[in-house]
């Protein structure tokens, strides 16, 4: 029936032999047009990844090796483009990830020079995407950093519930009024990311000193709980030119956190009480 379709287009526009075959070269002209066009759509959507790249194995000097990606066979987020190198392209390539909806906080990388979750961060389109691990930190592989110093100074804050006494009423919930469990929020939606630590000069410069946004954030979480009764101690226990008061409120932990948290905020707010505690 097309067959059929082209004759009669044929007979319609050409009139003489000559006319005909001007006609069927123009024809054709489109036809190669369309079997092109897919092709340069194709390349125009290809997008490249520079990726930080080393290996303790082959102790050679870290590189950034490229990627080029297909944007339309690709999902819309920069763990979806990492996850497509490592499955497609590249299975030697490392990086920590585990929930993809910003909730695990091990996808936290250097993406074009700033901190954020690769789950949560959108591919831009149009030009290249640098990825590197989290700034100031030791490099396991790839994009892997060493988290051990960051992990114990959480720990060192002692992030639980201390008690003095026992509840009220023996195995029962120690309860808090709504108003004092506001006072948690902005702070107990942390996922230790550590986003926020490795975008601040000052623990660039202590790291082992300086207790750092994230670790002081769960400080004052736990200093602001209503049922914990170890406040005073906890004070005291930061109270220190080092792991407190290098601080400087410059705030670049607020812009990196990808949860919309103010670390710089709660740091002041622990300084306010040392400073009305005066021990
Ligand atoms: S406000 Fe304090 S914790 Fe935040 S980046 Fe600045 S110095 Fe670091
Ligand atoms: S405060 Fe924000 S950036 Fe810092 S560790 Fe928590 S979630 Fe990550
Ligand atoms: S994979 Fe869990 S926060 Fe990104």
């Amino acid at each position: 029936m097309a067959t059929g379709m082209f004759r009669k287009a044929i007979s319609r526009v050409s009139t003489t032999p000559a006319s005909r075959l001007v006609w069927l070269r123009s024809l054709s002209t489109e036809v190669e047009a369309q079997k092109v066009e897919p092709k340069a759509r194709d390349s125009s959507n290809l997008k490249t990844f520079s990726i930080y790249r080393w290996n303790p194995d082959q102790p050679t000097k870290p590189q950034l090796q490229e990627y080029k990606i297909n944007l339309k066979e690709c999902g819309p987020m920069v763990l979806d483009a990492l996850i497509k190198i490592k499955n497609e392209m590249d299975p030697t390539l490392t990086f920590r990830r585990s929930c993809r909806e910003g909730i695990c906080g091990s996808c936290a990388m250097n993406i074009d020079g700033c901190n954020g979750l690769a789950c949560l961060t959108k591919i831009e389109s149009g030009t290249d995407t640098t990825i590197t691990p989290l700034p100031h930190m030791f490099v396991i592989k790839d994009l892997v950093v060493d988290m051990t110093n960051f992990y114990n100074q959480y720990k060192s804050i002692e992030p639980w519930l201390k008690r003095k006494n026992p509840p009220s009423v023996p195995g029962k919930e120690i309860l808090q009024s709504k108003e004092d469990r506001a006072k948690l929020d902005g702070m107990y939606e942390c996922i230790l990311c550590a986003c926020c630590s490795t975008s601040c000069p000052s623990y660039w410069w202590n790291p082992e000193s300086y207790l750092g946004p994230a670790a002081l954030l769960h400080a004052n979480r736990w200093i602001s709980d209503s049922r914990d009764e170890y406040t005073s101690e906890r004070l005291e226990a930061i109270n220190d030119e080092f792991k407190l008061y290098r601080c400087h409120t410059i705030l670049n932990c607020a812009r990196a956190c990808p949860k919309g948290l103010n670390p710089g905020k709660q740091i002041t707010h622990i300084k306010q009480l040392e400073l009305s505690n005066s021990f």
